[in-house]
């Protein structure tokens, strides 16, 4: 199983994976929880080079380095998880190159479905969690939390407000394109009723009994 959270800065994807990580480990699965970009060593680097305020990133370079972040992490981390039969959990994938460099930045889809096929290999995650979320209130959420911009990760979260409301956008759009995989949850509210919707949701699609 190759699972994927998305949602826009705030959405509390990251409480919740990790909730779902240690939910499912109990349960006697073996779980990969993985993220990106920063899910491989070299990904590691790439993310403090893609998140930092020190560089204004050109929207191609910011696509091509999220491109071979992800190259490396399906190559070096997913592809063998998977291979091991453990669950893949990822924070972020596919959608959010499309999310935030189409929508929110205004790149072509055809090219990042071209640097996305050369990065998976055609790779898909069977499941996507989509922590659905206004803009406002998740970019506050984001903004009080302040942790990221204290860590020199804050680049995305000092973006305009329009451009997280352009992404969040994309994610609506995404839902509807891909209605088979990718299921939109709820994500207002404290962090335990968002995690009770999540199991019920995995529980009618039997992805977990
Ligand atoms: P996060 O670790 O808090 O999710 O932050 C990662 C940031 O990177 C977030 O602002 C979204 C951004 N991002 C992209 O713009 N494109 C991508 O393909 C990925 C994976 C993340």
């Amino acid at each position: 199983m190759f699972l994927t959270f998305e949602g826009i800065e705030g959405c509390g994807k990251s409480t919740q994976i990790e909730r779902l990580a240690a939910f499912l480990e109990w349960r006697g699965v073996k779980v990969a929880l993985t993220r990106e970009p920063g899910g491989s060593p070299i990904g590691k680097s790439l993310r403090s080079i893609l998140l930092s305020e020190s560089y204004a990133v050109a929207a191609e370079t910011e696509l091509l380095l999220y491109a071979a972040e992800r190259a490396e992490h399906v190559a070096k981390v997913i592809r063998p998880a998977l291979a091991r039969g453990e669950w893949v959990l990822c924070d972020r994938y596919g959608d959010a190159t499309r999310a935030y460099q189409h929508w929110g930045r205004g790149l072509s889809r055809e090219s990042i479905e071209t640097a996305h096929a050369i990065a998976t290999g055609g790779l898909e995650p069977d499941a996507t969690i989509w922590l659905k979320l206004g803009a406002e209130e998740a970019v506050s959420r984001a903004r009080l939390r302040n942790g990221k911009v204290k860590s020199g990760e804050g680049r995305f979260e000092a973006e305009a407000l329009d451009f997280h409301r352009r992404v969040e956008a994309g994610y609506v759009h995404l839902a509807a394109e891909f209605p088979e995989r990718i299921i939109a949850v709820d994500g207002s509210g404290d962090a335990d009723s968002v995690f009770t919707r999540i199991v019920a949701v995995l529980e009618a699609r039997h992805a977990i009994g």
